[in-house]
């Protein structure tokens, strides 16, 4: 098939390939002004905020999937099937949305919370569409290809959402200029797997709150998290299948301790951001503090399919690290904001706080928990 010759895909919810969806998602403003803030805040890099990675692409190239063939032919296929083919976009579900007649605080959260969670999805876009265009392996290429394709699309629908309030992330614009932090292959397989995983949970708590609490649903884009988080929960499937390819992986002394720092890692940062948005939290009527550890909950089940231990959540000393954590953050922030050299020692004062509080964490004794020989596992929440 001529690519030239082929009619361009109306909007990246139809789109078959990332680029396809990120075309579509330009083409929609041609002619308007670019958001040159939600940009700016997309590009941010800091401890907290969505980050774009780059890999060794020729090791995870060679990954051989034969030891979990059936199960990968199997979520492959329905990963092609392609179920939510043209959800992520407006329908009359969606309605009028009352951006100026939102409380200015709110707005300025909720447009935070959707800005991030668009580079988060197109950091997962990124990340999937390289290793599709560097690799040869035709298991590895296809699913990568279908897993950008899903993040293409999640991150051009959050953009609809934003242009509304008129802004946009420029997708294009952060793919040449963001900076990427490199991981090795085996990071990234913890480190995705556990987003992808924690991001079906975050998606499905919210889902399943505002299906008992209708009144509260104050954007529709709520309306679309089931289909959207089921996407997610696949993509978590093939990492799991991915990271069972090589039993060290998971089983080596070394790589349980890497596992834990990541869980360790990935749920506070998740604690601490999630509480800088308590407006968000309340005008959705949730209890951030309650959310958090009800996700937790939700990833530390699934994740039993892969690593060898979950996180002890009720142990005493998890709550109040994680606040201890969450108050370092915030004088990190204040430091930073103040500058010179007093702010210089709130920053660095804040940040040896954030350090401690993390070693208290990550020192609580882990569950063991004994993996099943096959990981498959269906969205049950
Ligand atoms: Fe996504
Ligand atoms: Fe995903």
């Amino acid at each position: 098939m001529n690519a030239h010759t082929k009619t361009p895909v109306t909007h990246s919810a139809y789109a078959a390939t990332a680029d396809e969806a990120i075309a579509a998602q330009d083409a929609l403003d041609s002619g308007m002004i670019t958001s040159e803030q939600a940009t700016e805040v997309a590009m941010q890099n800091t401890l907290l905020t969505p980050r774009f990675y780059t890999t060794d692409f020729d090791e995870m190239d060679a990954i051989d999937v034969s030891p979990v063939r059936e199960d990968w032919d199997v979520l492959i296929n329905a990963m092609k099937a392609d179920p939510n083919k043209g959800h992520f976009k407006k329908n009359e579900d969606w309605g009028t949305v009352d951006w100026d007649g939102m409380e200015p605080k709110l707005r300025a959260e909720f447009i935070d919370f959707l800005i991030s969670s668009c580079t988060a999805e197109f950091s997962g876009c990124v990340l999937y569409k390289e290793m599709k265009r560097r690799g040869s392996n035709k298991d590895i290429t296809e699913l990568f290809q279908l897993m950008a394709r899903d993040e293409a699309r999640h991150a051009g629908f959050i953009n609809d959402a934003l242009r509304e309030a008129g802004i946009r992330v420029n997708l294009g614009f952060l793919t040449q200029q963001k900076k990427y932090t490199y991981f090795r292959p085996k990071f990234i397989y913890y480190a995705t797997y556990l987003s992808e995983k924690i991001g079906y949970a975050r998606y499905i708590t919210i889902y399943r709150h505002l299906e008992e609490n209708p009144e509260m649903r104050f954007h529709p884009i709520f309306k679309w998290f089931r289909e959207w988080c089921n996407d997610e929960f696949s993509h978590g499937e093939a990492f799991a299948l991915l990271l069972k390819t090589d039993p060290k992986l998971t089983e080596s002394f070394a790589n349980k301790l890497w596992i834990k720092f990541f869980l360790t890692a990935v749920y506070s940062t998740m604690w601490v951001r999630d509480h800088q948005r308590p407006l968000f939290h309340e005008a959705l009527g949730v209890d951030v503090t309650w959310y958090g550890q009800e996700v937790f909950r939700k990833t530390s089940e699934i994740s039993k399919q892969v690593f060898p231990m979950t996180l002890d959540i009720d142990h005493p000393r998890w709550r109040p690290n994680l606040d201890r954590m969450e108050a370092a953050s915030r004088q990190v922030a204040e430091g930073k904001a103040r500058g010179g050299v007093r702010g210089t020692l709130t920053r660095v004062s804040g940040m040896a706080k954030a350090a401690y509080a993390f070693v208290a964490l990550y020192t609580i004794p882990a569950k063991k928990n004994a993996v099943p020989v096959r990981p498959h596992l269906a969205p049950a929440y």
